[in-house]
């Protein structure tokens, strides 16, 4: 019975895998050698060199440290670990059909090695690859969004994408009251990533959340009211930061009223924090986001997913790059959390106001650099999962963590304020 149960795991595992690295290549369809070298923006290697990086990190973990055999492609070391050049020495890539035939050879013999593979001590690792494979597969998806959104704006042209969606409803407006309670937070199954554990009670007074993530027809008014010339919306650190990145819209923007309804998508941590203050309310905790997102109080456990423990699938949330952008806010009813908060996962990351830390009792996994080294008091966590992340690296306890000031990441927000107290945080003046 043990037998058949860690193969059904083994053909699990396989599948995923190939379904996974499907959606990787796709991204690559009818790409050209320039695109596929050029470095778009000095925070975000070039696509090309994320292929690499994704061959040479599962030959590393399978092949090497659990097969324990000799290193293969040794040449591209170097290139491809994560700590072996600084991002703008990784433009010198070997021609896309030589990555091809590096990420197929060492695909062949991890399956050959998956075959016997003691997966009842290996299953995180795996698990941890899909995963990271996912996090590379999104950060291309962007990166080549982002390198067609520059040669749009060369061109003058304006972004109304490959697909209109109806506004069936009115642009969404409206908070979702959370009571006061504790709640579980994190996550402890075989796919959390270290970052996630240990899965820990947390109690929260109450609260109120946006319903849906702020929409762009909400943030006009933010633009149109001046936002961006007046600091009395800005913390000091955000009127500094919008110095020195002189911006007066979000990255994503179209003034396309066809786009009302989709979320803002493209704003750093400030411009976030900027429009809350604007509206009187604030960004979220992670905690109050992901109390909204995944808990059931009715049974006293938290949720894998919003909606459930199902699988994403269209129906449930915009992801994978099947769409290929943002959607309405409102186009996933099926996807809503048991508080009935919408677009919780998909769609676009949401930035929280907390910064990326351990939970108490943290242990690194797979290494000390994947999640430790960013413990530094410098990163804010998002949460969600946007229209290009993989359904193996969505789920309402993933944490992901960038700088405050970056703004090509797929990323909106939503708004949350403390129920008690909702008018002395609209007189407050700000004090940071
Ligand atoms: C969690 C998306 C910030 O891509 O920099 C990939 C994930 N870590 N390989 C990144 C990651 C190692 C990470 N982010
Ligand atoms: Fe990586």
């Amino acid at each position: 019975m043990q037998f058949t149960s860690i193969d059904a795991l083994r053909e699990a595992i396989r599948d995923a895998m190939v379904q996974c690295r499907i959606g990787t290549l796709e991204l690559f369809e009818g790409i050209d050698e320039v695109t596929f070298r050029r470095q778009a923006h000095s925070e975000f290697s070039p696509v090309g060199w994320h292929l690499g990086h994704i061959a040479f990190t599962e030959a590393y973990w399978i092949l090497q440290r659990c097969a324990g055999l000799k290193p293969i492609f040794s040449e591209y070391h170097q290139l491809f670990a994560a700590d072996g050049l600084p991002k703008k020495e990784r433009e010198k890539l070997p021609p896309l059909s030589e990555i091809y035939h590096y990420l197929d050879t060492v695909r062949t013999q991890v399956f050959t090695y998956l075959k016997t593979a003691p997966l009842d001590q290996q299953e995180r690792l795996w698990r941890w690859l899909l995963q990271h494979e996912s996090q590379h597969s999104e950060t291309i998806g962007f990166v080549l969004q982002l390198q067609r959104w520059h040669l749009r704006e060369r061109h003058q042209e304006r972004w109304v994408g490959s697909h209109t969606f109806p506004s069936p409803v009115e642009p969404p407006a409206g908070m979702i009251e959370i009571p006061a309670g504790e709640f579980e937070m994190g996550n402890e199954s075989i796919e959390a990533m270290d970052n996630e554990r240990p899965r820990h009670r947390v109690y929260l007074d109450a609260y109120q959340i946006d319903c849906y993530p702020v929409t762009c027809g909400e943030y006009r008014g933010f633009i149109e009211a001046g936002g961006y010339q007046s600091d009395r919306f800005w913390s000091a650190a955000g009127w500094k930061w919008l110095q020195d990145n002189p911006v007066a819209q979000p990255l994503y923007w179209s003034d396309n009223p066809l786009w009302d309804n989709h979320p803002v998508c493209g704003v750093s941590w400030y411009e976030a924090e900027a429009y809350a203050k604007f509206v009187g309310k604030r960004l979220p905790t992670e905690a109050e986001w992901e109390k909204a997102a995944s808990w059931d109080a009715a049974i006293g456990h938290s949720r894998t997913y919003p909606w459930g423990d199902v699988q994403p699938s269209d129906r449930l949330c915009n992801h994978s790059n099947t769409v290929g952008q943002t959607t309405p806010v409102n186009a996933h009813p099926a996807g809503q959390s048991v508080y009935g908060c919408y677009d919780m996962l998909g769609n676009v990351w949401e930035w929280t106001v907390s910064w990326f830390d351990d939970y108490e009792g943290f242990t690194s996994y797979p290494y000390r650099g994947y999640s430790q080294a960013y413990f530094d008091g410098k990163h804010r966590v998002l949460k969600g999962g946007s229209w290009a992340t993989p359904p193996w690296a969505m789920r309402s306890s993933f944490r992901n963590w960038y700088y405050p000031g970056v703004r090509q990441i797929l990323a909106g927000f939503r708004c949350a304020c403390s129920s008690e107290g909702v008018h002395s945080s609209l007189v407050k003046t700000p004090n940071d």
